[in-house]
Parts: C-alpha cells; sequence; structure tokens
C-alpha cells in the first residue's frame, strides 16, 4: 500500500495527480447518493470509527454517512461523553478503540499533529478530520472538488481566502490544495490573524479585503477561530471586524461576475458574510457539504481497499 493510501493526513505534499484520482473518484461516488437505492456493498466488512475529541456537525455527519452508504460498520465516540472526562489520554482512548479492530480510524483532536501521533502508535488507518490549526484535508478535498464541479478546472483560477487566517486548518488544507492544483491564491484577513511567513505557501497576502477579492473567481469565507485564539483580543470588537472584513454583496461585485462564495461552516451571519450573500446565487455553501458526503465515500473506498477503481467501487 503506497503512503498515498495509507492514511490521510494533509494536503501538504499531496501531488497533482494524487488529488486528481481523488476528485475523480468523488464524482463518481457522487452519482450513488443521487440513485434511489443509496447503498452499495463496496465496503461490507470493514469498520470505520469516527473519533471526535471536537464539536462537529458536517463532519462527523458526512464521514458517518459516508461509511453507511458504502456499507461499512460505523462507530461513533465523541470527547464529550467519553471516559476522556475520567482522565483517560488521548493515546489510551485511542489504543481502547483500536482494539476494537476498526480498519479505519477518522480522528478529529485540538491539538495540532494528534493524528500523526496516533499512526506511530496504532495499526488501522488513520484520516485526520481536522487537527487543531493545522489542517482539514477532507476539507482541502471537498472544497476543490465543488470548485472544479462549477468552473471546470481549478487551473489559472483566482482563489481568495478571507478571515481568520492563522487559527483556520481549513485555509491551511485550502491554500495547499488550490496551489497544487495551479490556481493563484491571496489571503486577506486582520494582520494580527495573518501569520508570519504565510506566503512562503506560495500565495499572497493582505491585510484588506478589497484588493484581496478584487477579479477572484473563488471566495472563500472562514469563520474566527475564537476558541482557538488566546486572552488577548485581535481586533477591537466583531463589529468592526464585520465592517472591514465581512462579505457583504458590494464588496462581492469586486469579484468576478460568475465568482462563487465558499464557507466551510458553521457560518456567523452578518459577521464574516452577510445573509445575503450566504443565500445569494454565488454561494455553493450547500454544494460544499453535499460533495462532503461523495469526497469522504472515495476516502474511505480509497483507504479501505488501496483500489482507485471507480467502476468496482460504485457497483450495486
Ligand atoms: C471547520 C473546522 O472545524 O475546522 N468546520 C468544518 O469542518 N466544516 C471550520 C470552522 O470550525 O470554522
Amino acid at each position: 500500500m503506497s503512503d498515498a493510501t495509507r492514511h490521510l493526513l494533509g494536503l501538504e505534499g499531496l501531488d497533482r495527480d494524487t488529488i486528481t484520482r481523488y476528485l475523480d473518484m468523488s464524482a463518481r461516488m457522487k452519482d450513488v447518493l443521487d440513485r434511489d437505492i443509496k447503498k452499495v456493498p463496496t465496503l461490507r466488512g470493514k469498520s470505520v470509527i469516527n473519533a471526535f475529541f471536537e464539536n462537529s456537525t458536517r463532519t462527523r455527519m458526512s464521514f458517518e454517512y459516508a461509511g453507511k452508504v458504502l456499507s461499512s460498520d460505523v462507530m461513533n465516540f465523541s470527547a464529550s461523553s467519553s471516559s476522556l472526562k475520567k482522565g483517560e489520554t488521548l493515546l489510551d482512548t485511542a489504543r481502547t478503540l483500536q482494539a476494537m479492530r476498526p480498519d479505519i480510524l477518522v480522528v478529529r483532536h485540538g491539538a495540532s499533529g494528534a493524528p500523526h501521533m496516533l499512526t506511530r502508535h496504532l495499526d488501522c488507518q488513520v484520516v485526520n478530520a481536522g487537527d487543531g490549526v493545522h489542517e482539514h484535508p477532507t476539507q482541502g478535498l471537498l472544497d476543490l472538488l465543488t470548485v472544479r464541479q462549477h468552473k471546470g478546472d481549478i487551473a489559472g483560477l483566482d482563489v481568495t481566502i478571507v478571515g481568520d487566517i492563522a487559527h483556520s486548518r481549513v485555509a491551511r488544507s485550502a491554500i495547499h490544495g488550490f496551489v497544487t492544483m495551479g490556481a493563484q491564491v491571496r489571503v486577506a484577513g486582520p494582520r494580527t490573524m495573518l501569520p508570519l511567513g504565510i506566503e512562503d505557501l506560495g500565495v499572497r497576502s493582505f491585510d484588506r479585503l478589497e484588493p484581496a477579492i478584487e477579479g477572484a473567481d473563488v471566495v472563500m469565507m472562514l469563520r474566527i477561530q475564537k476558541e482557538r485564539q488566546g486572552a488577548t483580543p485581535l481586533f477591537p470588537t466583531l463589529r468592526e471586524y464585520s465592517r472591514l472584513f465581512g462579505l457583504n454583496p458590494d464588496r462581492l461585485r469586486l469579484a468576478k461576475e460568475s465568482a462563487l462564495v465558499m464557507h466551510p461552516g458553521p457560518i456567523n451571519r452578518g459577521v464574516e458574510i452577510d445573509p445575503d450573500v450566504a443565500d445569494g446565487p454565488w454561494s455553493v455553501i450547500l454544494d460544499q457539504v453535499t460533495n462532503g458526503v461523495a469526497l469522504r465515500m472515495a476516502v474511505l473506498y480509497l483507504l479501505a481497499t488501496g483500489r482507485w477503481d471507480a467502476e468496482e467501487a460504485t457497483r450495486d
């Protein structure tokens, strides 16, 4: 089994061919979701544990649904109702989960690098469902899938990511993915939310919204990650943030007329995104959710079988 199909820990270092195979496979998986009977026997007898040490709606549910559509057995673990409350460490919890012999462990954790650490101690395959401020690879892939679906090709597009870049694992994975696929990426946010050296990832950075979204094909808005920021406020007030960095219809006119508006969710209406934009014709936010299921089906299939055969994966 090659490295690309053993674990999925991040988009950093994945090449264009591997990413394209994930996207192609997801497009086929999406057909299954449109059938009358949304079930294929592909992963019958395989088991997946979703271990979420942080809150989640979209990511956890879509991994669960993806696993079920493919007929695998899916178990869910959430930190808030677990023995973690009784003092168990991450590694002991993970070893306990592994003793149930899952094929794949899907992990979300507040510490950057937690899934990578688990791969060194566990035998099962690991998928990173978001680690601290580091990466969220399945989100990055579903973002690429959504853009490809609407724009055809990703290479050459102008993509702008706006918000709390410093604390966003979504931004990091999206940057790696879009840059690898040949897009030009700009990031924008208050200086306090732009990490030093972000340009080294191949992006241009802006501390104002307007120049960053001018002529953009894709505008991705991000939530302020308050839970990951320290005690010192990174901007004066939410109102101020919204006035300077919120995306409203007027500002969106600076982007291309055909621009797509994306957001990984959860959205904070009236803060980073105006309701008219979130619900408007540019918005592909709900397409991202649907694509998230198809993409996670592809990831589970590829990791569990090591095969890239779409025909076989979607046979009922
Ligand atoms: C994101 C996350 O958890 O990193 N949400 C998601 O997975 N769709 C983004 C966020 O919480 O702002």
